[in-house]
């Protein structure tokens, strides 16, 4: 284990220091760090951009003077034995010294330490030049060296080069050249963890498509770093705007017996498969049946079948109905076979839930949240946008400027057929009264129908929207709305939920549901119900908008689509449930959905470690057009 933690350089570590050093913390405050502290240097007063940043250290300075008494609890505590845990201090990022408005020029003269990974590695005939990153903006040090910087031997010898993690100390100053305003003048450089040519990340631009096989190191790169800060901003605007708005987040639950949707399109979570490595051979026969041949699924850990869930939606609403405005953040899960630009199996949904709400006041608080997120980002995320501005759209900026200042516009669905029927293009899907909208109907309805402004379709066809939405007074069409957006599509679904219990059980009915499964939820309209209303925003779709990547694999971390898991971090077998692809439908389970999952077990046994379909393709029976 100590051999593991050991850094490249052993000679200048002694082995238990490395972890200290890489919290730079000593654990014993007895032993010889690694590095001389460094003095404390006071965040520049100046710049509001530090100021918010550093938190941190103004907190740990804070307890040093003013709580004493905590720290003095702490030693009378730990006298005997053990050591007390050092203060939390934040780490000088490269965005902290070059983020302000000067550059990092209120630095200059300062001795600083940067800890990174070499993007790049220029050695001249009296100077190197290296390039370091450290994630925390799409900026690098630029670290200059001369011979006798200590640790240069590192550079010389070619151990310190391309994708390597290095820790370098030395004096900010002025930068001779024109791309920053300052630049580090090496004194100490130590490699921590070496790297070697065979590092995929080189210089050379590579395509996305290389990079997703590479999931584990592409946020090593200028587009996906600033893909995860935009997308981490996005998330904490998300919470921001609903907690300034008096919601409460709620934490809804990720495996559930219901389908929200009722699209039939869950994944089944079962331990009905044997989950121990021993057992892999297992052949499928040994899944307990019942008489009737089917799956007997009191036998399974939940003792009826279990999904991942689609939506957090019904369970917000039992939260609304308590606490009248709550939101859940969370991963959602659909096995829908669709393999686009615009769908993911795994993707993050932001569910509000408005009690006394209508239609009106779910797509007031929708528009409200997306201007609210998109100027978040364009007010925070000021590089990383002027990055996508140049490499990835031009004229994101601009276009996500007009989305937060411009009115959205709505319209019923009935008129969004007719401006489809006399639009003066050819459609792949015919258009008619009833239809689902497809991704080239809505494309066209707000990239060109509406030049490029966010548009809300209203008042869909009841029969192809859920069963939980409030009918309208003319018994046709449903309170859902739609949010598209350019280049996107669909990017919000919501509506007016139905409250009258009457109501909601004959549409039960009517869809051959079991009422019974939904006591809880029609409870929720026994006993003090009330209008309320909601949206599902999908997380993904919105970090394409704001960024303009074209792919959804590229808005987040570790996609997961249609025969493909095995990028960045594929599961093992040490887990106890096996998820597996399953035709859902707990109150309606046949035979044929059944033999479904029975194929994708054994798909499932055979390969434990890898839940990838051999040979990369899906089960014919698998299948459906793109939805949501
Ligand atoms: O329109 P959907 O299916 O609505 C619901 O799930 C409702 N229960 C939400 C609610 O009212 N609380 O999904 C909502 C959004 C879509 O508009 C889309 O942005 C996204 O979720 N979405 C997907 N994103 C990525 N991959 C997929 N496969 C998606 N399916 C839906
Ligand atoms: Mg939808």
């Amino acid at each position: 284990m100590a051999a593991a933690l050991t850094p490249a350089t052993p000679l200048r570590f002694k082995p238990y220091s490395t972890l200290r050093f890489l919290s730079f913390y000593s654990k014993n405050p007895t032993s010889p760090r690694l590095f001389p502290p460094l003095p404390r240097r006071s965040v520049p007063s100046h710049s509001t951009f530090h100021r918010k940043r550093c938190f941190c250290s103004f907190i740990s300075a804070a307890l040093q003077s003013g709580e004493m008494k905590k720290t003095e609890f702490a030693e009378n505590k730990v006298g005997e034995m053990g050591n007390k845990i050092g203060d939390f201090r934040k780490k000088v990022k490269i965005a902290n010294i070059k983020g302000g408005p000067d550059e990092g020029l209120n630095w200059v003269g300062q001795t600083l330490v940067v800890m990174g990974w070499v993007r790049t590695l220029r050695v001249q005939s009296s100077v190197t030049f290296l390039e370091v990153n450290d994630g925390s903006s799409l900026s690098n040090m630029q670290c200059v060296m001369n011979s006798d910087a200590e640790g240069y031997d590192q550079v010389e010898s070619g151990l310190i080069s391309t994708g390597a993690s290095i820790w370098v100390q030395g004096a900010l100053v002025a930068s001779q050249g024109s791309k920053q305003k300052v630049e580090l003048k090496v004194e100490k450089v130590v490699l921590v963890g070496k790297s070697d040519p065979s590092y995929p990340i080189q210089k050379k631009r590579v395509s996305r498509e290389f990079l997703r096989s590479k999931a584990h190191l592409r946020p090593r790169t200028n587009t996906f770093g600033a893909v995860a800060r935009v997308r981490n901003a996005l998330a904490y605007a998300t919470h921001k705007f609903f907690q300034e708005n008096g919601f409460v987040w709620i934490s809804s639950p990720i495996i559930t017996a219901s389908d929200c949707e009722g699209a039939g399109e869950q994944f089944c979570v079962t331990t009905l498969i044997p989950s121990s490595r021993e057992a892999a051979d297992s052949p499928v026969n040994a899944i307990p049946n019942t008489k009737d041949g089917l799956i007997d699924w009191s036998q399974d850990f939940f003792g009826k079948p279990a999904f991942l869930t689609v939506s957090g939606q019904l369970n917000a609403e039992t939260y609304a109905t308590a606490l009248t405005d709550v939101y859940t953040f969370g991963p959602t899960f659909r096995a829908e076979n669709s393999n686009t630009s615009r769908h993911l199996a795994e993707f993050w949904m932001i569910e509000p839930e408005l009690a006394f709400a209508d239609l009106n006041d779910d797509m007031a608080c929708a528009t409200a949240y997306l201007q609210y997120v998109v100027r978040h980002v364009l007010d925070n995320c000021k590089e990383d946008m002027e990055f996508f501005n140049t490499w990835i759209e031009k004229g994101v900026i601009d276009r996500l400027n007009d989305v937060a200042e411009k009115d959205f516009v709505q319209l019923t669905y009935t008129d969004a057929i007719e401006l489809l029927l006399k639009a003066n293009k050819k459609f792949e899907f015919p258009v008619k009264w009833g239809c689902d909208l497809q991704s080239e109907h809505e494309r066209y309805i707000t990239e060109q129908a509406f030049n490029g402004c966010p548009v809300i379709i209203r008042d869909y066809p009841k029969e192809i929207k859920a069963f939980y939405m409030r009918e309208n007074d003319d018994g046709k069409t449903v309170a859902a709305m739609d949010m598209l957006v350019p280049r996107v599509g669909e990017l919000i679904g919501g509506s007016q939920r139905e409250e009258r219990l009457d109501y909601l059980e004959n549409r039960l009915d009517e869809l051959k549901l079991n009422k019974e499964s939904y006591w809880w939820y029609l409870d929720l309209r026994r006993y003090g119900s009330v209008p309320h209303a909601g949206f599902g925003l999908g997380f993904e779709r919105l970090v394409q908008f704001a960024t303009g990547v074209e792919n959804i694999r590229d808005a987040i971390p570790f996609p997961r689509t249609p025969g493909d898991i095995s990028r960045g971090h594929a599961p093992t077998v040490t887990t106890t449930a096996y998820i597996v692809l399953g035709q859902r439908n707990e109150f309606d389970w046949n035979p044929e959905s059944e033999r479904r999952n029975l194929q994708c077990c054994k798909l499932e046994l055979r390969r434990p470690r890898d839940t990838r379909i051999a040979g990369g393709s899906w089960p014919s029976s698998v299948s459906g057009k793109p939805k949501g």
